[in-house]
């Protein structure tokens, strides 16, 4: 599970994390792994005062830990077909309702195929 910084580009000092990837291996899948390492996460980021999380996946598992589906742009919103996949985790009260416009990812992540979700409707 790895966490890389977020920007809205017009709002640089509202900080942001982007969540990807996620996974636990096959073998111990379904034994409460990803639950616990969500739980434990999204404390640590809210103890060093992340405002909010945003992640693109599975619109049944990342609601259970608080997401939302999301308005905010991905970096790339054209490629964006499955709404209900881009989620939000507001984690300071107000920072949501703060942010707009264009967003940027880390340059690993800044590839138009991570953000093609054509393929997962
Ligand atoms: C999704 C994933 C990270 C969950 O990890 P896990 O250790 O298997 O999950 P847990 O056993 O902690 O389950 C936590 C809860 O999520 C639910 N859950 C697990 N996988 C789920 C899924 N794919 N969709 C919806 N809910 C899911 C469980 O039923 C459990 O619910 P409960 O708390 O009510 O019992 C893991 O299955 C995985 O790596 N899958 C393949 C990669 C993947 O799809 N990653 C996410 C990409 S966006």
């Amino acid at each position: 599970m790895l966490f890389t910084p977020f920007n809205f580009v017009d709002h640089p000092y509202v900080n942001c994390y982007l969540l990807a990837p996620c996974g636990v291996l096959p073998a111990y899948q379904g034994h409460g792994v990803g639950k616990e390492i969500m739980e434990a996460s999204i404390e640590h980021l809210s103890s060093v005062g992340t405002d909010a999380v945003f992640v693109l996946g599975i619109p049944t598992f990342y609601p259970r830990y608080g997401f939302v589906p999301t308005d905010k742009q991905t970096p790339y919103p054209d490629l964006m077909s499955t709404p209900e996949a881009w989620m939000a985790l507001e984690l300071t009260e107000g920072s949501l309702q703060k942010l707009s416009g264009k967003t940027v990812a880390i340059p690993q992540f800044m590839q138009p195929h991570w953000w093609d979700t054509s393929q997962h409707g």
